[in-house]
């Protein structure tokens, strides 16, 4: 067997090197698949070694890099988490990636990494209960202030009347979780380079952070229009299948990177190397699932917007030629993905009946997975919000969201249609 050379690997597709990249099976008797590395420590060859390798984890000799960087303790590096950062960054386009045990973990140590007391922050809401929680409370107590905008066409319009020198990023899910409103994040970074223009290497001081969670990474590259830092839940898309709780952080700026990987060395939140192995393999059938999960949500939006029961439906599939959310999409979207929002008509109690009634959908949080799953995040994911974030993301009783799986279209559909029949 050959190796492929840089050049090759650069003109080939990532669906195609998520099943080899950044593995080499002869450093393994020959294993395809690499096997789970459970070890917490690795052996030097010679004392010395283990000072280099040491010095390197420390940023002594320029910033810390993979590559020049050999194995030391699990919390620092380990292969399976290795493999999996390489091939997530490979498919984002990115210079490196930090894995970690949820995505609450990958974005609470990215904004301590990069934010310092005093610092401001501004948030376009909604975002994940999880992350508007750390923002209101968590970073509040160390002195990190966030001002909360509403996400959709007119947020860089709002940012810019907060920016101030004290404004360290801008913080963006787009689609935005639940009700899928569009932001232009090259809109934002524009905006953050004018106010702060970036030095001749390194990001701009103002930072535009994605949660790219809610579109995945099979049909949006928010560093592409300019996102300094990409997060996900790995729990959702990338993982995959409901089995596995984990996070990443991509970026391209070393400085960003080597900040993060020293706060995730020191807050210890890195995944276990089963963890990132289920990731990894994970990534083989990422785009077969999101192109499946979407082609059903198509079908499954059209039948949502022509019930009666249904008042109004937030999906990106639906978006009309001279929209200005649309605009956006051809910018930022390759595809509209498979989460789905709806309002039923009534509130609360017609919700929940129809919550009730699902007989295929699972009645449980969390997205991205094979099976379907329906949710109430008034209720649930997104009730600790204050009631002005909850209004800003449009978060009522009537609201429900969906994740759309890889069943069969029509069983999807017919779950639907009987569960809204009992409302
Ligand atoms: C958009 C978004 N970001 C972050 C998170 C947090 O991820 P985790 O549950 O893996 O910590 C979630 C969880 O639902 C989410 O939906």
């Amino acid at each position: 067997m050959s190796k492929l050379t840089d050049s090759e690997t650069s003109r080939l597709h990532p669906e195609t090197l998520a099943l080899s990249y950044g593995f080499d099976p002869f450093l393994s008797e020959g294993a395809v698949k690499p096997p789970v590395f459970l070890t917490s420590t690795f052996a030097f060859h010679k004392a010395a070694e283990g000072k280099q390798f040491f010095a390197w984890a420390h940023g002594e000799g320029g910033p810390r890099s993979k590559y020049n960087m050999g194995l030391i303790y699990s919390r620092l590096n380990n292969p399976n988490l290795e493999i999996f950062e390489d091939r997530i960054a490979l498919w984002e386009g990115m210079k490196d990636a930090y894995s970690f045990s949820s995505g609450m973990a990958a974005i609470s140590t990215t904004l301590l990494a990069t934010h310092r007391p005093g610092d401001e922050m501004i948030i376009c809401a909604p975002v994940y209960g999880g992350t508007d929680g750390f923002a209101h409370h968590f970073l509040k107590e160390f002195g990190i202030i966030a001002h909360f905008i509403r996400a959709g066409v007119d947020a860089p319009a709002q940012a810019e009347k907060l920016i101030n020198p004290r404004t360290r990023s801008i913080f963006v899910e787009s689609p935005a979780n639940p009700n899928n409103r569009l932001t232009d994040i090259g809109a934002l970074k524009a905006l953050a380079l004018r106010h702060a223009p970036a030095p001749a290497s390194g990001s701009s001081r103002i930072l535009v952070i994605v949660d790219n969670t809610m579109a995945g990474p099979v049909f949006a590259h928010p560093a592409k229009v300019g996102a300094d830092i990409v997060l996900y839940s790995a729990t959702k898309f990338i993982g995959g299948h409901s089995d596995v709780v984990a996070g990443v952080a991509l970026a391209n700026d070393p400085a960003i990177l080597s900040a993060i990987a020293n706060h995730r060395a020191m807050l210890g939140g890195m995944p276990n190397p089963y963890t990132a192995w289920l990731l990894t393999r994970s990534l083989e059938t990422l785009k077969i699932r999101a192109e499946k999960a979407q082609a059903n949500a198509i079908k499954v939006a059209d039948f949502l917007v022509a019930h009666p029961k249904v008042r109004k439906v937030n999906y990106l599939g639906l978006l009309k030629a001279g929209d200005p959310e649309h605009a956006i999409y051809l910018k930022q979207q390759s595809g509209p993905g498979s989460l789905i929002s709806f309002y039923i008509r009534g509130g609360e109690k017609e919700a929940f009946a129809f919550l009730d009634s699902l007989k295929l959908f699972r009645l449980a949080v969390s997205l991205g997975s094979t099976e379907s799953l329906a949710q109430h995040p008034a209720a649930m994911t997104h009730s600790g919000l204050t009631p002005e974030d909850k209004a800003r993301g449009e978060i009522t009783d009537d609201l429900i969201r969906l994740s759309i799986g890889i069943e069969h279209p029509d069983d999807l559909i017919w779950d639907l249609d009987q569960a809204l029949a009992q409302v």
